[in-house]
């Protein structure tokens, strides 16, 4: 299956669920099938597996964000199994194959990508966290949450709810986090393609230090 040719059904029930705005809408899902296809093709993973794991993988990221499920991966695995059980008939090792990538892609202790699929998702989904698109993301993020343009000290956590978001900002993001995709990279293609996206944030964020100190 090629993915330019998603089953529009699928495709308008997968934009529903994700719901509109922020770094986790259908817009996220169409970029990380480009970038997995490209991945996939160049290490022969099974690109069916890839395109429905792809497809589906933060189908319940907005019941993760509401607090009506504790994990997303987990949750949309299983909303994936019903599915392709359900309407799409798959067979029951095919859709086992899909649903373990989606229980894998978001790395946890003691849950690592095994298969060349589960690997390419992981890859797909990070390298969409980085680059351009990762600042525009998390800039995206970081604004609806009131967040600053630049600050002076990241802190050593992670933002987290009842934080003064005015003591972050999405350069904390990138030093905390961002900086460090490109060492969770599985395939070959993927540390490829990390490479570039990773000298991309290096260089907007130097350039933002010089503008924010005035020496640009
Ligand atoms: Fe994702």
């Amino acid at each position: 299956m090629k993915f330019e040719k998603i089953i529009p059904e699928l495709k308008e029930y997968v934009r529903k669920e994700m719901g509109k705005g922020g770094a986790h809408d259908f817009d996220h899902i169409a970029r990380v099938l480009k970038i997995a296809e490209r991945i996939g093709e160049a290490e022969g993973a099974d690109l069916d597996v890839v395109f429905f794991a792809t497809l589906f993988h933060d189908i319940d990221r907005q019941r993760e964000d509401k607090g009506e499920v504790s994990c997303h991966a987990e949750s949309s695995a299983e909303h994936t199994r019903r599915l392709l059980r359900n309407y799409l008939l798959l067979p029951g090792d095919f859709i086992e194959r899909v649903a373990v990538c989606i229980e894998r892609h978001r790395f946890r202790e003691g849950r690592t990508p095994e298969s060349l699929e589960e690997k390419v998702l992981s890859d797909a989904d990070k390298l969409d966290a980085m680059g351009a698109t990762g600042i525009a993301r998390a800039y995206i993020f970081g604004g609806a949450f009131g967040e600053r343009v630049w600050e002076e000290n990241p802190k050593n956590e992670r933002f987290y709810p009842g934080m003064d978001v005015y003591e972050y900002s999405p350069r904390t993001e990138y030093v905390l986090k961002l900086s460090k995709l490109k060492e969770k990279m599985f395939t070959k293609t993927g540390r490829k393609l990390a490479e570039r996206r990773h000298r991309f944030m290096e260089i907007f964020f130097e350039e933002l230090e010089n503008e924010v100190i005035g020496d640009r």
